[in-house]
């Protein structure tokens, strides 16, 4: 089969990772993979912090806990929302139409490419809990997220310490086709 079409068929979500940390130059290749991605009308309108410092990691987890637990919510026996992964890219968009979209492009690039180089990812949708803890311009700040730009996703990444899990089965009546 392809090997674009196997990594597509192929990616999950990993959820433990090797202490060990990601290549420069491979984290760079990640990175422009995400940057390539489509957006509307070319617009590009999209900004990643990329984070490897570990006490950041840590402090983002912990803040994004904090604030699951101030509405009740419950991350189970996990003790970390990037599962101690060594890189975490926040993805943050300009707040205008189809960001979401956009942003949803340059994430799945961004995953692709860590499998297509033979590391594992996880898309991390819990940091937006960080605002309920803290104060929107405090967390912008420690991002370093552009004015007018709001945080979307997150994906955490690094090298496997976990076979990837079978993919759970497509639901059925998904696709119809007009021929
Ligand atoms: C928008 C979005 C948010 C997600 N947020 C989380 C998250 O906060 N924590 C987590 O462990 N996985 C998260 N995931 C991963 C999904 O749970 C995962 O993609 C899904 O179960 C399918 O599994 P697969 O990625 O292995 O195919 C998220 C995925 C998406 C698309």
């Amino acid at each position: 089969m392809n090997k674009t079409i196997e990594d597509i068929l192929n990616r999950r979500s990993i959820r433990a990772y090797q202490n060990k940390p990601v290549p420069e130059e491979d984290l760079k290749t990640i990175i422009k993979a995400g940057l390539y991605a489509p957006s509307a009308k070319n617009k590009q309108e999209w900004h990643f912090t990329v984070i490897t410092n570990q006490d950041v990691i840590n402090q983002l987890s912990d803040m994004a806990l904090e604030g699951m637990k101030r509405l009740g919510l419950n991350k189970g026996d996990d003790d970390h929302i990037f599962y101690h992964a060594p890189v975490v890219i926040v993805l943050s968009s300009k707040i205008a139409g189809f960001s979401g979209v956009n942003v949803g492009c340059a994430l799945e690039n961004i995953a692709l490419a860590a499998k297509a180089l033979g590391y594992g990812s996880c898309i991390i949708g819990e940091t937006r809990y960080m605002y309920h803890r803290n104060n929107k311009i405090d967390v912008d700040k420690l991002l370093k997220i552009p004015e007018g730009y709001e945080h979307d996703i997150s994906i955490c990444l690094g090298y496997p310490n976990e076979k990837e899990p079978e993919a759970k089965p497509r639901k059925e009546n998904i696709v119809d086709y007009i021929l």
